[in-house]
Formats: C-alpha cells, sequence, structure tokens
C-alpha cells in the first residue's frame, strides 16, 4: 500500500520551513483543517455552554462532537470520554478519585517503562492512603516490559495497574491485552497510558482492556487537549471532587471549569484528519469514522515502521552511536546516545543542521534511571509521525555522521 507522504505533508503548513521535525513524541505540527477548525470557532461566534442563545449552543455541539471523535478514534464511548487539558492533569485527578478507598495493604503496580505521568499520580496516591507499590521491571538487552512478571506482581490486593501502551523514549509496546487480563482475573482496574501509542497505531480500548484510556491530542496533530476514555458505567461509581452547582452526571463530573472549546473544535478535525490519512479514504464523510480511522492508522503504522527501518538502520551502521530501543514490537522512535557529546551538544549540532530532535530523560525518569542515562544527561530523542518522510530521516543520518 502507498502512503501519499507528499499530499500529508502539504496539509502543514508549519512544515515548509525547511526544518526535518523529528520532535514529535513531545508535540506534532497541526495541519491547516485543525487550524481553520479553532480559527472558524471564534470566527463564528461561541459562547459558555447551557444557555438559550445560538453561540452557546454551538459550543454544546462541539463538545458533543468531540466526544464522538475520540470515541471513533479509540473505539470507546463517546459518554465516557473525560476531556481536559492534558493526560497529565487528568491522570491526577483519576489518581485522586480511584484511590478513595484504597487501605493499608492494598497494593498498585507501576512500571519502569512508563512517563513518569502514569507512575508518579499512582506513587504519591498510595503513599497518602497506605497502599503498597509494585514496580513492573524493564528488561535490560532488550527494552522489553515482559507480560510474564505480572503473574508475581499482582494478588488479590492489587486496585490498579498503570502501563504504557507505548514508551515516549524507546517505542516498547508491551503485551497491554495480556496484563490487562492478568489484571482484570485478580479484580484489578487498568490505566493504560496511550499518549505515545495514539499517533502510531489503530487503538481499540476493548482489545487492550484499558478499563482507563488516557491520550493528548497534541500528539496526533491536535492542540493541547488530553483526554481519557473510559465505559460510562465505570464512571458511575466514582465520585471525583467538584464544585457543587458543576455537571453531576458522567463524564461531565471529571471536568472541571470551563473547557478550551475551539480547541475542543480542533481535536475533532484532528480525528478527521487521521480519518483521511489512509490512501483513498474519502476526507471528510464523518459516516464511517471508526472504520475509516481503523484503516488509516493501519496505514500510518506501516509506513511508519518502513520509515523507521531506514532510521533505525542507519543508526546501527554508525560505531559511534548507541542505541537503546530493541524490542520486537514499537513505536518509531529512536533513543540514542553519540560518543563524545552530549545528548544536549548532539542536539544542538543538529538544529544547526535544521533537524528538530529532545534529549534528556524525556520523563520516562524511572527508564532513565534503569538505563544508567539519567546523571548523564539522558540520550537523544529522534520520532517518527506520519508526516515525515525520507529526506528528514536522511538530513538527521547525515548531522550525525559527521560527528563520528
Ligand atoms: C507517554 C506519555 N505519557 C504522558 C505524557 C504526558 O502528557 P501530557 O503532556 O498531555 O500531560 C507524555 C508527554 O510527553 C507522554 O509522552
Amino acid at each position: 500500500m502507498t502512503f501519499d507522504v507528499k499530499r500529508v505533508r502539504d496539509a502543514y503548513p508549519a512544515l515548509s520551513d525547511g526544518y526535518a521535525y523529528l520532535d514529535g513524541a513531545a508535540g506534532t505540527q497541526v495541519p491547516t483543517a485543525v487550524i481553520e477548525a479553532i480559527a472558524g470557532s471564534y470566527r463564528t461566534g461561541i459562547g459558555n455552554v447551557g444557555g438559550t442563545f445560538p453561540a452557546s449552543g454551538r459550543s454544546g455541539s462541539i463538545v458533543a462532537e468531540c466526544r464522538q471523535a475520540l470515541a471513533d478514534l479509540t473505539g470507546g464511548s463517546p459518554d465516557g470520554v473525560i476531556l481536559g487539558p492534558n493526560m497529565t492533569t487528568l491522570t491526577y485527578r483519576l489518581a485522586d478519585t480511584l484511590s478513595r478507598n484504597w487501605e493499608a495493604g492494598d497494593e498498585v503496580v507501576v512500571s519502569r517503562l512508563d512517563h513518569d505521568a502514569n507512575i508518579r499520580p499512582w506513587v504519591q496516591a498510595a503513599a497518602r492512603r497506605g497502599a503498597m507499590v509494585r514496580w513492573a521491571a524493564v528488561d535490560m538487552s532488550t527494552t522489553e516490559l515482559p507480560a510474564a512478571q505480572y503473574g508475581e506482581l499482582l494478588s488479590e490486593r492489587t486496585r490498579l495497574v498503570a502501563v504504557t501502551a507505548a514508551s515516549n523514549v524507546v517505542g516498547t509496546r508491551p503485551n497491554v491485552t495480556a496484563i490487562a487480563a492478568a489484571a482484570h482475573a485478580v479484580g484489578a482496574l487498568v490505566y493504560v497510558d496511550g499518549v505515545h501509542a495514539t499517533p502510531h497505531v489503530p487503538v481499540d480500548v476493548g482489545a487492550l482492556g484499558a478499563d482507563f484510556y488516557a491520550t493528548s491530542a497534541y500528539k496526533w496533530s491536535g492542540p493541547h487537549i488530553g483526554a481519557v476514555v473510559a465505559e460510562p458505567a465505570l464512571l458511575e461509581t466514582l465520585q471525583p471532587d467538584k464544585l457543587a452547582p458543576a455537571p453531576a452526571g458522567v463524564p461531565g463530573r471529571f471536568e472541571r471549569g470551563t473547557a478550551a472549546f475551539a480547541d475542543l473544535a480542533g481535536v475533532t478535525a484532528a480525528v478527521e484528519h487521521l480519518a483521511s490519512l489512509a490512501p483513498g479514504a474519502p476526507s471528510a464523510a464523518p459516516a464511517g469514522r471508526r472504520q475509516r480511522v481503523l484503516a488509516s492508522m493501519a496505514a500510518v503504522e506501516e509506513y511508519e515502521t518502513r520509515l523507521f527501518a531506514r532510521l533505525s538502520g542507519g543508526l546501527d551502521t554508525m560505531e559511534h552511536v548507541m542505541q537503546y530501543g530493541r524490542a520486537a514490537r514499537r513505536a518509531p522512535t529512536a533513543f540514542f546516545t553519540v560518543a563524545g557529546h552530549t545528548p544536549g551538544q548532539v542536539a544542538a549540532h543538529l538544529a544547526e543542521r535544521q533537524v528538530n530532535v529532545w534529549h534528556g530523560d524525556n520523563y520516562a525518569w524511572e527508564l532513565a534511571g534503569v538505563l544508567g542515562l539519567r546523571d548523564s544527561g539522558g540520550a537523544v530523542r529522534a520520532g517518527l509521525v506520519h508526516y515525515n518522510d525520507e529526506a528528514d530521516v536522511d538530513r538527521l543520518l547525515a548531522a550525525v555522521a559527521e560527528l563520528a
């Protein structure tokens, strides 16, 4: 299947500045359709929700359409989509709510593969309740998170398992389905960090076994908005702190204050953009969007996997480069060090060559510790998304080769 990356790139005004944007794992650029959706909301006139006048009604429609778009993206239910500013804020909120009835002796399982946003909120909530934290380990030689270890980690006291669907640095995609099945067998809930996985693969929260699935639109061509997708019936059992006059139903009671309505219109446009990436997919028909998302993201996965082989294979040929990600199933994200140069120096050298990359621990703080990188400036991260092309990869490889 061919993937028309030229057509895709033309949709992103920012890509015309000549830089190779390999920083997508920290936030992607935004296509014109998303920019127009946000600007169009303001241009048309929006108000706060719940009023009697049309501008208020438009905001209500924007929120409803955004929940439906996220449901189409993840396979969840629109009534279970909690919207908020970002994944970290929402995860702290859910950790606070879910831990209300944890007791001393209860257990929580987190993993050293995860971004700190899916570790610290649970560790801190456990500490408040006197619950015990158990750690799933990363196999250093493969950067895998073996699912088999969960048999040992889980018990009838386990209340929650937090695990990532993909590492934001080494790209490892653990077997979340197997981990979730083991967690459910002991009655634990499963909180999946889908922030890094969502831009790269088709997502099905049911197939993953995720009771909660967190994602951030700014990692997949949308604005800076986060969401957590859960079953409405599960949310009905939870009572987050809320203002007295604020909505009492779900998912509204999990959302705080006034939403960023125009940005939510941008989220819907971003999902529509993702749904239109597959060759031959019609670009604007809302009907059957879930099917179009699945087909489109399958094409994205195939394209990115091919492009990543060029990136990773190219780095592997360089004796002065050490790559860390080695998992069998992984997102297209490279994490590497260059002999004789700090990660910050490498990133600065690449910036001079108009290549955007990140350096440091990228908040994969536990993993950086496991890999022995935490005190030495971390590593360089070059992440692909669907708008990157061979020229981006080749420019990175040429610039890194200069550092030999
Ligand atoms: C895997 C992963 N999880 C969580 C986060 C935190 O997301 P947010 O910035 O939406 O709080 C990030 C952000 O980089 C991430 O990459």
